[in-house]
């Protein structure tokens, strides 16, 4: 197969070729595709292990579980972070059991041994029965790779991928100007999934379901093909502009009046739809010009460093393998798929938003309906399909997943047959063959 390049929607600069590999379906139901990727792919991958925000004091941590993995991400004294496996070095018992909190000590639950935050040994029962004498000060805790990014910590297991930004670039340049070092996670969601992992990826690295799964982006985002940038990387990291407070060119709102919600939109920046009427892709500019006059005064200080497309505009960026970072000026919406401990059929699917901490706000807005404004106003998990929202758009996207994975169980299925606009399906299949065959 092979996917024609249309230069109008592929950034010239950041393009990547493809070869053409078939995406088989072993890789969304095979035992043997997930043992290879445990042992090819996520070690070799920077991995999101969670909020700076929470880590405040020595001994402070969080935790985060990953397929069989566990780690922690500790607080020291001097004011670094470090990550540790949830392992005590004695016979192996999971060390931290809860999700985040505060230890003085890191102490296992089986024969009480206690580490300092740095993850050395200080303290065991019977110190002089070892054969080598007391243990404390020599035996460690097993230690990973850690790093910090905007407000979140990353932790990986391989000491030859390249360190955290390098990893991410050129995202972390291209996010720079929102700002985000201070904002605060207000929803953490998340539900165990009857898919494979890389279902969710493929959907986020296409925007071909828009019309279909989304129809009510249409009216104040425009999906339509030719207005859409997408932009590939040598990483496999990729992005999508889309623009926003604009409606779809795919179908004419465009010389009649302004759409709801896009309308209410304008309203709150003082513009008057009314008149738009006819032009309503005007909207847009619009909204820059009153962004940049009203929202110093309204609190938004870091509209002064964003970029015109920026203020409007939804900044889509897939980070390989299984990231997608969703930016728009006043949220950042955080989704990913991990892998299920044991079953490749099944998958666990994270949503978090951030929100700027705007002076005064004590509300915001969220896929989930209105929430206060402070760290983890709403944590839950869920089971998929037991009626939990995990937000209006998530659980379009998270609708599709079970069906899709049945289908792909079918003989009938021989690999997917894409348009050239999915293309980095298409790169992100070629470069997981590569981390599996151990290529990379
Ligand atoms: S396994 Fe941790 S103290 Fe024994
Ligand atoms: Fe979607």
């Amino acid at each position: 197969m092979t996917l024609q390049d249309n230069k109008s929607r592929y950034s010239p600069e950041f393009d990547v070729a493809v070869r053409g590999d078939t995406i088989t379906a072993d890789r969304y139901i095979s035992p043997e595709w997930m043992k290879k990727e445990h042992a090819n792919l996520w070690p070799k991958v920077w991995h999101l292990g969670g909020m700076l925000a929470e880590l405040e004091e020595e001994g402070d941590f969080i935790r985060h579980d990953f397929g069989k993995e566990s780690v922690i991400m500790v607080r020291q004294g001097d004011d670094t972070i470090r990550a540790f496996y949830n392992s005590c070095p004695h016979r192996g018992n999971r060390l931290v059991l809860g999700d985040a909190g505060h230890m003085p000590r890191i102490t296992c639950g089986y024969h009480g041994w206690q580490f300092t935050p740095d993850g050395v040994l200080a303290k065991v029962q019977d110190p002089d029965d070892f054969p080598d004498g007391n243990p404390c000060g020599k035996v460690h805790l097993s230690s990973l790779r850690c790093e910090t990014w905007g407000p979140f910590v990353f932790w990986c297991m391989d000491d030859d991928v390249p360190p955290l930004r390098e990893w991410m670039a050129p995202l972390q340049d291209r996010l720079a100007n929102y700002g985000l070092d201070n904002w605060v996670r207000v929803l953490k969601l998340s539900c165990d999934a009857d898919f494979n992992w890389k279902i969710i990826r493929d959907n986020f690295n296409e925007s071909y379901h828009l019309p279909t799964i989304h129809p009510e982006l249409a009216t104040f985002i425009n999906d339509g093909l030719p207005t859409t940038l997408f932009e590939m990387y040598e990483s496999g990291h990729n992005s999508m502009w889309m623009i926003g407070h604009q409606a779809t060119t795919r179908t004419d709102y465009h010389s009649a009046e302004v759409p709801a919600p896009l309308d209410d939109i304008a309203r709150a920046w003082g513009i008057d739809p009314a008149d738009y009427k006819g032009h309503t892709g005007d909207i847009r500019a619009a909204v820059i010009e009153a962004k940049r006059r009203l929202g110093p005064e309204r609190g938004y200080t870091m509209y002064a460093d964003m970029t015109d497309q920026q203020l409007v505009d939804y900044f889509h960026c897939t980070l390989f393998p299984n990231l997608t970072l969703t930016m728009s000026p006043e949220q950042l919406q955080v989704l990913r798929t991990e892998p299920h401990p044991t079953d490749p059929e099944k998958c666990i699917f994270q949503h978090w938003v951030l929100m700027p901490p705007i002076k005064g706000m004590k509300e915001v807005a969220t896929p989930i309906g209105n929430v206060p404004l402070r760290h983890d106003a709403v944590v839950r998990h869920s089971k998929y399909g037991d009626g939990v929202s995990l937000g209006f758009v998530a659980d379009q996207d998270l609708s599709i997943g079970t069906t899709q994975q049945q289908g792909l169980n079918s003989r009938g299925f021989k690999g997917c047959f894409l348009p050239a606009q999915e293309k980095r399906i298409q790169r992100f299949h070629e470069l997981l063959n590569d981390y599996v065959e151990g290529r990379r």
